[in-house]
This record gives structure tokens, sequence and C-alpha cells, in this order.
């Protein structure tokens, strides 16, 4: 029977996977329900075997093939983020606060599809290792996966991962060689000035101020010192400091997100940023601290697995559904903490574009 076909027949199965995963998220490193429960499922396909406690929560379940040959992985994460679901969908999460707004019950849920399959079929040589991580929402679970001997217990040549994403057209894939999804740094500015009342400014050094003059300049960083033709975005999405209307604070702090492709710009980046919080700080007179905390590397797809996977996706979508992406995403993932960290992978394909309703 076609792939499409069989895997037609677990859908019922598995939108009731994906709703009771969506009912109850979890966030970063506290995936423990999920993590029992991708357990169960792959028992009851009869994987042959389950390995649970990588990373905490993260799982890995082995389907040997009919014969001898090669071992790749397949990878879904599992965790959810502090969002306050308001969607009123049947389903829509029980935990308050907490919702799977990045759709990883739908990448767990796919993922389970996939081992259902194999399990049942096994018509293919070699081993397939399915990795269920915790912690991609900022935690990086998936470098603690590789820390904690992923690939040393479990040997695979080949990683694949995807990324649902719900502005593509329902049923098509989307495939890129290269850079796919950028290298991601945190950002934070502390200015420490002087607290005085609004009323008397003379007595204190406002550090509110201070952050205005700040971001204002970073937004030079990437208009003048990156080239044009390299990718790079810095953002301060949150400026927080004082309490009262009429009070000068003493602090200010400001956080944000860098992101880039080459390594050399987030260098750009990072000098860049604290060449302006320091010296502008410094000119009002007040103090900055910066930290720049490079939290995920760029996901580069290798070239020969992006296109056996782009032939998976066409052998089983149709050519006209499986399509190039014009650009990559200046997203961020922690896929990949595979190769970046571990030379023994060579290949690492990360598609998006799958919808789930
Ligand atoms: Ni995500």
């Amino acid at each position: 029977m076609p792939i499409l076909n069989r895997i037609a027949d677990f859908h019922p199965e598995m939108t009731a996977w994906r709703r009771d995963l969506h009912m109850h998220p979890e966030l970063a490193l506290q995936e423990h329900r999920t993590s029992q429960v991708v357990q169960d499922h792959l028992r009851s396909f009869g994987v042959d075997e389950v390995h649970a406690g990588l990373a905490g929560t993260g799982v890995v379940g082995v389907i040997r093939g009919r014969g001898p040959g090669g071992s790749i992985g397949l990878r879904a994460d599992m965790d959810a983020l502090p969002i306050l679901e308001e969607t009123g969908a049947a389903w829509a999460s029980q935990t308050p606060g907490v919702m799977h707004a990045c759709g990883h019950d739908g990448h767990t849920t796919m993922l389970l599809g996939a081992a259902k399959y194999l399990a049942e079929t096994r018509n293919f040589d070699g081993t397939v290792h399915f990795i269920f991580q915790p912690a991609e929402e900022g935690l990086g679970g998936g470098r603690v996966m590789v820390e904690e001997g992923l690939f040393e217990r479990f040997p695979m040549s080949q990683v694949y991962g995807l990324h649902n994403w719900p502005s593509l057209p329902e049923g098509e894939f989307y495939w890129r060689e290269g850079p796919v999804m950028a290298a991601v740094a945190d950002v934070t500015i502390g200015i420490t000035g002087r607290g005085a009342h609004g009323a008397y400014p003379q007595d204190g050094i406002d550090p509110v101020v201070v952050s205005a003059a700040i971001v204002q300049a970073l937004q030079s960083i990437v208009a003048r010192n990156v080239a044009a033709i390299d990718q790079a975005v810095l953002t301060i999405g949150s400026i927080q400091g004082g309490s009262a209307f009429n009070i000068i604070p003493e602090r200010v702090t400001m956080r944000g997100t860098a992101r880039w492709f080459n390594p050399a710009v987030g260098d750009q980046l990072e000098q860049g940023v604290r060449r302006l919080a320091g010296s502008i700080a410094e000119g009002f007179g007040a103090k900055a601290e910066v930290k720049f905390v490079r939290t995920y590397p760029a996901t580069v797809n290798e070239p020969e697995a992006t296109q056996r996977a782009r032939h998976a996706a066409e052998s089983v979508q149709g050519v006209a559904r499986v399509r190039e992406m014009a650009q990559p995403s200046m997203g961020g993932e922690d896929f990949s903490f595979g190769v970046s960290d571990f030379a023994g992978v060579k290949g690492l394909a990360n598609a998006v574009g799958w919808r789930y309703q």
C-alpha cells in the first residue's frame, strides 16, 4: 500500500494524539507527561528499543529494518511555550499560561506516526532512531542530548527534522540546501545610572534617557557595520526600568535578540553592541553591562541529505507539492547542535512546511 494511504489510515488516531498533547502542554525540560506518552506509544507500536532519560525527558526509539544497512535519526521537539491559549478550541490547553503555540505537539505526533508506520512495515534496511528532544525553546535540549551521549549511544550518519510552517499552503513541503535557520544570541544591556526625583534630574543620571540613546544607536549596526549582502537582525524587545511616573530609576534593563548566519557577522553584532552601549553609557556618566550570549548556531543543511529528504517528500506528495525555499528564515533552531558540536554526523536536513488541523 502506498505510504500516503497507509498514513491516512492513521489520521484519526494521530489527530487524537496531537489533541491530547495539545491539551497537556509542558514547558522546556518539564516534559514529563509528554515523555511518558511518547514512550507508551512507541512500546505499543512494537519498536525494538525505547530509551528514556537523555536530557531528563528526552526519548529515543530504535527500529531496525529488514536487512543490514546504515543508521539515521529522525527528530522532533516536544516542549511548549509560556503563552495563554485563547483559541477556544475543544482541545485547548488545560494548563493556564502554557500552550503548544509553536506546533511541537504536531512534530511529536508526526514522528510518532512515522514510528508506527516503520515499526509496522519495516520496509527498509538499516536502523532508524526516533529522537524526541526536550527544550527546543531557548534552553537547547538538543545540545544537552548531544552532550549526554546521543550520538555515542546511538551512532547515526544523518539526522532529519522539520518544522511546521502555518503560513505555507497545507500539504506542501519546502526544502533548502545550506543555511536555513539563523544563529541566535540573547542580548542583555544593564544600564546603571543614579536615581533621583523627576523634578530634580540634576541630582541623578537618568538611565531611561541612556537606554533611549542606545536603542537608537543600535539600529546603525546592521545598517552601517554589516555588509549589505550579509543577513543580520538585531531587535530590542524589552526595556524595563522604573516603577513610578515621577521618579528617575537607578537602573534600566534592555533585552533583545541578535540573528545571523555568517559567524563573522555574529562577531560584528557583538562588538557593535558592546562598543555602542559602553561608550554611550559612559558619555552620559552611566555604566552599561552587556551580555551577548550565543544560544543556537545556524542550521546549515547538508546538500546530499537535503536532496534525499526532498526526494522522499516528492515520492509521497508529488513533485508539484515539494518546493525550494526562496530564502532562509531568521528564526532559530537547536537542531543545529546535531552537526556543529559533533563531527560524526555528516548529514543534516531540516525541512519546513507541513500543516495539520
Ligand atoms: Ni518550534
